[in-house]
């Protein structure tokens, strides 16, 4: 039952640990932030944070990521006040949104080891499929959360989600198949 820290919580999945990360973060623990696209690494509907990479988590396994340090969209942060959130709604760089999970966590990931992308960074760092075309808001967006990121600008958070992660999960019967220990 392989263990590991999701979103700053001790959890210990009571699955198989061939299972695909994805099912394990959608079907048991309730994040249905973190999309399941194409199921194949093809999309990066699916990243997460695993020990600060974006990692496509249909292709990781529960057992490959035992005792490692795993970041949801749900536990980038708890009301919305990431940069790259904050920028992303302010460019309206969100049509549908089914992207916009992985590509916040993947442009977290680019901030958090460069400060001041420039565009080909940019480009090459969120490699995540958009059916919406919303790229060039895309660049935008991840450029300007570089500079709240740098304290040279200033956005308002963005609106707080309507239901907590704790009243989902708790409407929710799988989640009874994954223990958090705090
Ligand atoms: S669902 Fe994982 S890359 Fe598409
Ligand atoms: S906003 Fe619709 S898939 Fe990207």
């Amino acid at each position: 039952m392989p263990r590991m820290t999701v979103n700053e919580r001790p959890v210990e999945f009571a699955l198989d640990p061939a299972t695909p990360l994805l099912w394990a973060l959608r079907d048991a623990a309730n994040l249905t932030g973190t999309k399941y696209g194409c199921g194949v690494g093809d999309c990066g509907a699916c990243m997460v944070m695993v020990d600060g990479a974006a990692l496509r988590s249909c292709l990781v396994t529960i057992g490959e990521a035992e005792g490692r340090n795993v970041v949801t969209i749900e536990g980038l942060s708890r009301d919305r006040s990431h940069p790259v959130q904050q920028a992303l709604v302010a460019e309206q760089a969100i049509q549908c949104g089914f992207c916009t999970p992985g590509i916040a966590i993947a442009a977290a990931a680019l901030l958090a080891r460069n400060f001041a992308p420039g565009e080909e960074e940019i480009k090459a760092a969120i490699p995540n499929l958009c059916r919406c075309g919303v790229y060039p808001r895309l660049v935008r967006a991840i450029e300007r959360a570089g500079r709240v990121a740098r304290r040279e600008e200033l956005i308002a958070a963005a609106p707080a989600p309507g239901i907590g992660v704790e009243d989902a999960a708790r409407a929710v019967p799988a989640l009874g198949r994954t223990e958090s220990r705090r």
